[in-house]
């Protein structure tokens, strides 16, 4: 029996670089599972509150996360599918967690630094704990494996460490989750500074291909992306970053290795091939929009995370009663 866990942040517009870094994996992990595997997808939006939202938007972007996820092929028999405020666990696994971690361990965090520097009106001290609420949501549930994008490998790593000093000086309780980074797509980038990882919150609109891009506009982004003057298509992320981009792009979308592609566009010229990488997109997208539409309209939608909600809670109440057991928090022997 194996766990999986994982979670992205209902902030906004999701892009191709959240679908194929991270919820493709979750799906296709789903869909290898066996029966009696444990697989654990939420809605990150207590994460999302580390940076000031709009309560408005907040919610309906926590309603459209979850229709994407079923748009994407989460299936709520096969994966628990919730959100992460209802299960209170986690605020809870989040504090006794920060009693053993340290503020310098945290300080040193790149996401943490670099969100820092765009924070206008004051950094929060939630931006600082973030790591460690993450650790938590693993936590709670046990898992074995973590399916992220590369910029969480290093909250992976805080994760695993907690784990193992929590172990060393309670006594074993969590077990050590590994991280699962894709070898194609854990980062795509910019479509417009493609050294640059493609963003939720980049101000830029053309830059990211967002999941409900209508047709013409995912034409015209990929169309007006950056790449270089040499006109050979061929994967060097260094010195050609924009082309390798895209066609790590079309890779994972069509499932065409890189290399394939490279023999398949030797003659062919930038202007041919962009036109093919968008189609590649947006067949892969258009279904998926559908189903979206579908979802998020529909009485399912609530069921399905009402449901989830309990399930996640009767794992979170278990983890944490041990652990409050074995730090002392308790009452009665
Ligand atoms: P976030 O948007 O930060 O909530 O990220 C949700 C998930 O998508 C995480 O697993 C990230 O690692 C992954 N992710 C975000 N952006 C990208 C990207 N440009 N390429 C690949 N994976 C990404
Ligand atoms: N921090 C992740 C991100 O921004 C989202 C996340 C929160 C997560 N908790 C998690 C991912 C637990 C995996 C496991 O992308």
């Amino acid at each position: 029996m194996k766990t999986i866990v994982s979670g992205i942040q209902p902030s906004g517009c999701l892009t191709l670089g959240n679908y194929l870094g991270a919820i493709k994996n979750f799906v296709s992990m789903q869909n290898n599972a066996s029966e009696d595997d444990n697989i654990f997808i939420f809605i990150a939006d207590l994460h999302a509150l580390t940076v000031p939202q709009d309560p408005a938007a907040l919610r309906k972007n926590i309603r459209s996360l979850a229709a994407i996820y079923l748009a994407c092929g989460l299936d709520p028999n096969k994966s628990t599918l919730f959100v992460q405020s209802e299960v209170t666990e986690h605020s809870e696994i989040a504090y006794l967690l920060q009693t053993i971690s340290y503020i310098g361990e945290l300080e040193r965090m790149t996401q943490y630094k670099d969100k820092k520097q765009k924070q206008v009106e004051g950094v929060s001290s939630s931006l600082l704990t973030y790591p460690v609420l993450m650790a938590g949501d693993i936590l709670l549930y046990n898992a074995d494996y973590v399916p992220v994008g590369e910029d969480q490998r290093q909250h992976l790593e805080l994760t695993r460490n907690l784990a193992e000093r929590f172990n060393s000086r309670f006594s074993e309780t969590f077990k050590v989750p590994e991280c699962l980074i894709a070898k194609v797509g854990a980062k795509i980038m910019s479509l417009q500074e493609p050294t640059k990882k493609m963003s939720k919150s980049d101000p830029l609109e053309k830059a990211s291909i967002f999941l409900l891009d209508p047709e013409n506009v995912i034409r015209k982004k990929i169309a007006s992306s950056v790449t270089d003057s040499d006109g050979v298509i061929k994967f060097d992320p260094i010195n050609k970053p924009g082309i390798s981009n895209l066609l790590t792009i079309y890779s994972c979308s069509t499932g065409k290795s890189i290399d394939e592609l490279v023999e398949q566009y030797k003659n062919s010229g930038y202007g041919d091939f962009k036109k093919d990488v968008a189609d590649a997109v947006i067949n892969l997208l258009m279904p998926i929009q559908e189903k979206y539409n579908y979802y998020l309209n529909s009485k399912e939608l609530d069921e399905i995370l009402d449901n989830g909600r309990d399930k996640a809670t009767y794992f979170a109440r278990k983890t944490l009663s041990k652990m409050k057991r074995k730090m002392g928090i308790i009452r009665k022997k």
